[in-house]
Protein backbone atom coordinates (compact mmCIF):
# COMPACT_ATOMS: atom_id res chain seq x y z
CA UNK A 1 0.00 0.00 0.00
CA UNK A 2 1.27 3.68 -0.87
CA UNK A 3 1.23 5.61 2.55
CA UNK A 4 0.76 9.42 1.84
CA UNK A 5 3.36 11.45 2.32
CA UNK A 6 1.04 14.02 4.59
CA UNK A 7 -2.57 13.55 5.92
CA UNK A 8 -4.27 16.78 6.69
CA UNK A 9 -7.52 16.18 8.79
CA UNK A 10 -11.01 17.95 9.84
CA UNK A 11 -12.18 16.46 12.37
CA UNK A 12 -15.56 17.43 12.11
CA UNK A 13 -18.22 15.95 13.89
CA UNK A 14 -17.99 16.18 17.73
CA UNK A 15 -20.94 17.75 18.59
CA UNK A 16 -23.02 15.68 16.95
CA UNK A 17 -21.10 12.33 18.06
CA UNK A 18 -21.83 14.30 22.24
CA UNK A 19 -25.59 14.83 21.32
CA UNK A 20 -25.97 11.17 20.15
CA UNK A 21 -24.15 9.85 22.82
CA UNK A 22 -26.66 12.45 25.74
CA UNK A 23 -23.14 14.47 26.53
CA UNK A 24 -22.55 18.07 25.84
CA UNK A 25 -20.23 19.63 23.32
CA UNK A 26 -17.13 19.96 25.68
CA UNK A 27 -17.23 16.36 26.19
CA UNK A 28 -17.28 15.58 22.61
CA UNK A 29 -14.00 17.86 22.76
CA UNK A 30 -12.90 15.92 24.85
CA UNK A 31 -13.55 12.57 23.34
CA UNK A 32 -12.19 13.99 19.91
CA UNK A 33 -8.94 15.24 21.29
CA UNK A 34 -8.28 11.57 22.71
CA UNK A 35 -8.47 10.46 19.26
CA UNK A 36 -6.60 12.86 17.98
CA UNK A 37 -3.91 11.22 19.88
CA UNK A 38 -4.94 8.09 18.54
CA UNK A 39 -4.79 8.51 14.99
CA UNK A 40 -1.55 11.04 15.79
CA UNK A 41 -0.23 6.85 16.81
CA UNK A 42 -1.87 5.14 14.19
CA UNK A 43 -0.25 7.66 11.38
CA UNK A 44 3.63 7.63 12.99
CA UNK A 45 3.14 3.40 12.90
CA UNK A 46 2.06 3.75 9.08
CA UNK A 47 5.35 5.91 8.55
CA UNK A 48 3.25 8.89 7.65
CA UNK A 49 5.59 12.20 7.30
CA UNK A 50 3.35 14.85 8.37
CA UNK A 51 -0.20 15.15 9.16
CA UNK A 52 -1.94 18.92 9.53
CA UNK A 53 -4.96 18.68 11.73
CA UNK A 54 -7.51 21.71 12.07
CA UNK A 55 -8.41 22.16 15.71
CA UNK A 56 -9.77 25.93 15.73
CA UNK A 57 -10.21 27.83 13.16
CA UNK A 58 -10.41 31.88 12.83
CA UNK A 59 -13.93 31.84 12.74
CA UNK A 60 -14.33 29.25 15.75
CA UNK A 61 -14.00 32.02 18.28
CA UNK A 62 -18.25 32.50 17.54
CA UNK A 63 -19.10 29.47 19.62
CA UNK A 64 -20.57 29.29 23.07
CA UNK A 65 -17.71 30.98 25.57
CA UNK A 66 -17.58 27.49 27.47
CA UNK A 67 -16.97 25.52 24.39
CA UNK A 68 -14.23 28.18 23.09
CA UNK A 69 -12.58 28.57 26.72
CA UNK A 70 -12.61 24.53 26.47
CA UNK A 71 -10.66 24.27 23.38
CA UNK A 72 -7.45 27.24 24.14
CA UNK A 73 -7.08 24.28 26.95
CA UNK A 74 -6.34 21.47 25.02
CA UNK A 75 -2.73 22.74 24.33
CA UNK A 76 -2.20 23.13 27.82
CA UNK A 77 -3.40 19.47 28.40
CA UNK A 78 -1.56 17.92 25.26
CA UNK A 79 1.61 19.68 26.88
CA UNK A 80 1.02 18.42 30.39
CA UNK A 81 0.24 14.82 29.20
CA UNK A 82 1.01 13.68 25.41
CA UNK A 83 5.01 14.98 25.69
CA UNK A 84 6.48 12.27 26.91
CA UNK A 85 4.85 10.35 24.53
CA UNK A 86 6.15 12.34 21.73
CA UNK A 87 9.73 12.09 22.88
CA UNK A 88 9.83 8.76 22.92
CA UNK A 89 8.16 8.69 19.18
CA UNK A 90 10.50 11.48 18.03
CA UNK A 91 7.61 13.72 16.88
CA UNK A 92 7.70 17.20 16.36
CA UNK A 93 4.63 19.34 17.08
CA UNK A 94 4.10 22.36 15.48
CA UNK A 95 1.25 25.02 15.59
CA UNK A 96 -0.46 26.69 12.36
CA UNK A 97 -2.17 30.06 11.97
CA UNK A 98 -2.26 33.27 14.24
CA UNK A 99 -0.68 33.39 17.50
CA UNK A 100 -2.07 37.14 18.17
CA UNK A 101 -5.06 36.10 20.01
CA UNK A 102 -5.22 32.97 21.89
CA UNK A 103 -5.52 33.72 25.68
CA UNK A 104 -1.67 34.13 27.75
CA UNK A 105 -1.71 30.40 28.77
CA UNK A 106 -2.78 28.65 25.81
CA UNK A 107 0.21 30.32 24.04
CA UNK A 108 2.58 29.19 26.64
CA UNK A 109 1.59 25.59 25.76
CA UNK A 110 1.75 25.98 22.34
CA UNK A 111 5.39 27.85 22.42
CA UNK A 112 6.18 25.18 25.10
CA UNK A 113 5.50 22.04 23.15
CA UNK A 114 7.13 23.19 20.03
CA UNK A 115 10.09 23.77 21.75
CA UNK A 116 10.27 20.56 23.70
CA UNK A 117 9.57 18.82 20.30
CA UNK A 118 11.47 20.99 17.98
CA UNK A 119 14.65 18.99 17.58
CA UNK A 120 12.37 15.25 17.02
CA UNK A 121 13.19 14.59 13.51
CA UNK A 122 10.08 11.38 12.73
CA UNK A 123 6.61 12.58 11.97
CA UNK A 124 5.50 16.20 12.14
CA UNK A 125 1.90 17.43 13.52
CA UNK A 126 0.81 20.80 12.32
CA UNK A 127 -2.08 21.31 14.91
CA UNK A 128 -4.07 24.33 13.16
CA UNK A 129 -5.30 26.50 15.37
CA UNK A 130 -7.01 30.37 15.04
CA UNK A 131 -6.16 29.23 11.94
CA UNK A 132 -7.91 30.22 8.27
CA UNK A 133 -6.49 29.75 4.74
CA UNK A 134 -7.49 33.52 3.82
CA UNK A 135 -5.40 35.03 6.84
CA UNK A 136 -2.18 32.89 6.22
CA UNK A 137 -2.43 34.05 2.14
CA UNK A 138 -2.87 37.76 3.35
CA UNK A 139 0.34 37.22 5.98
CA UNK A 140 2.02 35.93 3.44
CA UNK A 141 1.82 38.96 1.01
CA UNK A 142 2.29 41.06 3.48
CA UNK A 143 5.85 39.01 3.74
CA UNK A 144 6.23 39.36 0.67
CA UNK A 145 5.74 42.73 0.32
CA UNK A 146 8.28 43.60 3.01
CA UNK A 147 10.99 42.11 0.84
CA UNK A 148 9.70 44.10 -1.75
CA UNK A 149 10.36 47.04 -0.23
CA UNK A 150 13.71 45.81 0.97
CA UNK A 151 14.54 45.79 -2.52
CA UNK A 152 13.38 42.41 -3.83
CA UNK A 153 13.32 42.44 -7.74
CA UNK A 154 8.94 41.66 -8.27
CA UNK A 155 9.84 39.20 -11.00
CA UNK A 156 11.71 36.84 -8.91
CA UNK A 157 8.04 36.50 -6.98
CA UNK A 158 6.70 32.36 -7.73
CA UNK A 159 4.90 29.85 -6.64
CA UNK A 160 7.84 28.40 -4.77
CA UNK A 161 8.47 31.68 -3.03
CA UNK A 162 5.04 32.38 -1.79
CA UNK A 163 4.94 28.53 0.06
CA UNK A 164 7.98 29.14 1.35
CA UNK A 165 5.54 32.27 3.09
CA UNK A 166 2.93 29.59 4.40
CA UNK A 167 2.74 28.49 7.44
CA UNK A 168 3.42 24.97 6.26
CA UNK A 169 6.93 25.91 4.82
CA UNK A 170 8.89 22.72 4.69
CA UNK A 171 6.15 19.83 5.13
CA UNK A 172 5.65 17.69 2.22
CA UNK A 173 2.54 18.29 -0.39
CA UNK A 174 -0.56 17.45 0.88
CA UNK A 175 -1.93 13.97 -0.97
CA UNK A 176 -4.78 13.12 1.00
CA UNK A 177 -7.34 15.47 2.77
CA UNK A 178 -10.13 13.67 5.39
CA UNK A 179 -12.66 15.80 6.74
CA UNK A 180 -15.32 13.46 9.07
CA UNK A 181 -18.90 13.45 9.77
CA UNK A 182 -20.47 13.67 5.91
CA UNK A 183 -19.55 17.13 5.68
CA UNK A 184 -17.92 18.09 2.15
CA UNK A 185 -16.28 21.34 1.95
CA UNK A 186 -13.21 22.76 2.73
CA UNK A 187 -14.12 25.59 5.02
CA UNK A 188 -11.12 27.88 4.77
CA UNK A 189 -8.42 25.01 5.70
CA UNK A 190 -5.43 24.96 3.13
CA UNK A 191 -6.84 26.27 0.45
CA UNK A 192 -3.47 27.07 -1.43
CA UNK A 193 -2.05 23.51 -0.43
CA UNK A 194 -5.19 20.93 -1.11
CA UNK A 195 -5.03 22.08 -4.92
CA UNK A 196 -3.46 18.57 -6.35
CA UNK A 197 -4.58 16.67 -2.88
CA UNK A 198 -7.19 13.50 -2.93
CA UNK A 199 -10.38 14.08 -0.94
CA UNK A 200 -12.22 12.05 1.22
CA UNK A 201 -15.07 12.62 2.88
CA UNK A 202 -16.61 9.83 5.17
CA UNK A 203 -19.89 9.89 7.11
CA UNK A 204 -18.12 9.18 10.28
CA UNK A 205 -17.96 11.74 13.54
CA UNK A 206 -14.46 12.10 14.11
CA UNK A 207 -14.64 10.86 17.81
CA UNK A 208 -15.27 7.31 16.02
CA UNK A 209 -12.65 7.64 13.45
CA UNK A 210 -10.27 4.96 14.29
CA UNK A 211 -7.25 3.00 13.19
CA UNK A 212 -9.31 0.61 10.85
CA UNK A 213 -11.05 3.92 9.42
CA UNK A 214 -7.60 5.51 8.75
CA UNK A 215 -6.56 2.22 7.24
CA UNK A 216 -10.10 2.25 4.85
CA UNK A 217 -8.72 6.16 3.88
CA UNK A 218 -5.77 5.25 2.84
CA UNK A 219 -7.16 2.06 1.06
CA UNK A 220 -9.31 4.46 -1.23
CA UNK A 221 -6.57 6.85 -1.73
CA UNK A 222 -4.60 4.11 -3.26
CA UNK A 223 -7.88 3.55 -5.67
CA UNK A 224 -7.13 7.09 -6.78
CA UNK A 225 -5.47 7.97 -10.24
CA UNK A 226 -3.51 11.36 -9.15
CA UNK A 227 -2.30 12.93 -12.58
CA UNK A 228 -1.39 17.05 -11.27
CA UNK A 229 -3.52 17.85 -14.12
CA UNK A 230 -1.12 15.58 -16.73
CA UNK A 231 -2.54 12.97 -18.77
CA UNK A 232 -2.25 9.55 -17.26
CA UNK A 233 0.23 6.67 -19.03
CA UNK A 234 -0.59 3.70 -18.89
C1 LIG B 1 -15.58 20.32 14.74
O1 LIG B 1 -16.65 19.58 15.30
C2 LIG B 1 -14.48 20.29 15.66
C3 LIG B 1 -13.85 21.38 16.18
C4 LIG B 1 -14.23 22.76 15.86
C5 LIG B 1 -12.76 21.22 17.15
C6 LIG B 1 -11.82 20.11 16.83
C7 LIG B 1 -11.02 19.83 18.02
C8 LIG B 1 -10.61 18.61 18.40
C9 LIG B 1 -10.85 17.37 17.63
C10 LIG B 1 -9.86 18.45 19.65
C11 LIG B 1 -8.39 18.62 19.43
C12 LIG B 1 -8.07 19.98 19.76
C13 LIG B 1 -6.83 20.52 19.82
C14 LIG B 1 -6.70 21.94 20.24
C15 LIG B 1 -5.61 19.79 19.48
P1 LIG B 1 -17.97 20.36 15.65
O2 LIG B 1 -17.88 20.85 17.04
O3 LIG B 1 -18.21 21.42 14.63
O4 LIG B 1 -19.03 19.23 15.53
P2 LIG B 1 -20.51 19.39 14.98
O5 LIG B 1 -20.40 19.89 13.57
O6 LIG B 1 -21.04 18.02 15.07
O7 LIG B 1 -21.20 20.35 15.90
Amino acid sequence: MNIPKHIAFIMDGNGRWAKEQGLTRTQGHEKGFRNLINIVDACNELGVEAMTCYAFSTENWNRPKGEVKYLMEIPKQIDRENKDEFKEKNVKVIFIGRKDRVPKYTLKAMNELEEFTKNHTGMTVAIAFDYGSHNEMIHAVKEIAKDVQNGLDIESINEEMFESKLFTAGLPKIDLLVRTSGENRISNFLMWQLAYSELYFPETYWPDFSKESLLEAIREYNKRSRRFGAIKED
